[in-house]
């Protein structure tokens, strides 16, 4: 295992097989931590990237099995911020200091576009890097938000695992969603991809080409959380995924690719208190502070227990800043694009 360990943090490449092999094997956990901490060091360095997270609306026309806005989910009071409120939300978060705004929202293709296209021009207006969270679009509107300026997607594969995937998303495919990450690719976004761990059926030999498909992709970024069981969807009687595993499924991304960004997520801390700030020592250099008004955000609750919804923006920064340096970290003061991220020619 130590050897496996090594060879990932000097090569930066391990097969499936040693891949599952360490996914499978708890004992060697804390050294696999420690030089995953060590490679982000090496290659990110400290700086902790804060994305201001603003949760943009919860309408959803899917049904994925595990997930709190699910359309079939009828007790869920459904809204979509108005252009004025979006671009509140954006610029308490400039006034924070932070530099990216990331807008997320359930899949709502009826959604007005170009109301959408004008919040976008106007957030890049305000002097900040932009990413989407919006879900599976056509290329058409891929182009059309990266042409008034979304500078990153965020769209997670979930698991490359086809059976699964078709078991936990129906009327969806993964060729589709495979569709909109070479679309956003070529399109020249700072990609961002990633996958709950824990999910009923998967396996750490699943995992582990999860994992090889994030290296062959040349993700540049790489969302991962343990997947958390949500009352009132087909999935609420499950067993969650452990943080530990999370943090390990992070910490070999992180081996095999040294540069890119990661995020300590939300769903780490929703299971364990402090869960992001192990995240942050175990391979993650990305946090994603909540500033949706405070009166959306307990309708935009994915699963249960997410943390933060009564803080203010204000005291998450405050109390962030003070744990960051308590652990020889700070808040970078850049864009934070990811190092991993090359141009298209
Ligand atoms: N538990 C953990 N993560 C979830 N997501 C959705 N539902 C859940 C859940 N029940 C994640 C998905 C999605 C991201 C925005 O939130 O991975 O891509």
């Amino acid at each position: 295992m130590r050897e496996i360990i090594k060879k990932a943090a000097k090569t930066n490449n391990l097969t499936e097989e040693e891949i599952t092999l360490l996914l499978e094997n708890s004992s060697f956990n804390g050294e696999l931590f420690a030089a995953a901490d060590f490679t982000r060091k090496q290659n990110v360095g400290d700086g902790v990237h804060l994305r201001a997270l603003i949760e943009y609306g919860n309408i959803c026309q899917n049904n994925c099995f595990y997930c709190g806005i699910r359309a079939a989910k009828k007790d869920v009071k459904r809204y979509r911020l108005d252009t004025e409120t979006t671009l509140k939300a954006a610029a308490l978060a400039k006034n924070l200091g932070y530099k990216t705004i990331v807008l997320q929202s359930g899949e709502e293709n009826a959604a007005p576009l170009n109301e959408f296209l004008q919040i976008i021009k106007e957030i890049k207006n305000m002097g900040l890097a932009l990413t989407l969270s919006i879900g599976e679009k056509t290329y058409q509107e891929y182009l059309a938000y990266r042409e008034v300026g979304a500078d990153r997607f965020l769209l997670r594969i979930e698991t490359t695992d086809e059976n699964l995937y078709q078991t936990l998303h129906p009327g969806m495919n993964l060729q589709n969603r495979l569709r909109c990450l070479k679309d956003i690719k070529k399109l020249g976004y700072e990609t961002g991809t990633g996958i709950m761990v824990g999910l009923p059926g998967q396996t750490a030999k699943s995992i582990a080409k999860d994992i090889l498909f994030f290296k062959e992709l040349d993700a540049d970024m790489l969302g991962i959380g343990p997947f958390i069981p949500c009352p009132g969807t087909p999935l609420e009687n499950e067993k969650g995924g452990s943080l530990e595993t999370a943090l390990k499924v992070m910490a070999i991304s992180r081996l095999i690719m040294p540069k890119i960004n990661i995020p300590a997520t939300t769903a780490m801390e929703a299971i364990e208190k402090n869960g992001r700030i192990k995240a942050l020592q175990s391979g993650a250099n990305v946090i994603m502070p909540n500033v949706t008004p405070q009166n959306e955000r307990k309708n935009y609750a994915l699963y249960p227990g997410k943390p933060g919804i009564l803080q203010t923006p204000e005291e998450f920064l405050n109390s962030l800043k003070q744990t960051l340096s308590q652990i020889g970290r700070f808040v970078s003061q850049d864009a934070g694009m990811s190092l991993n991220y090359r141009p298209i020619e």
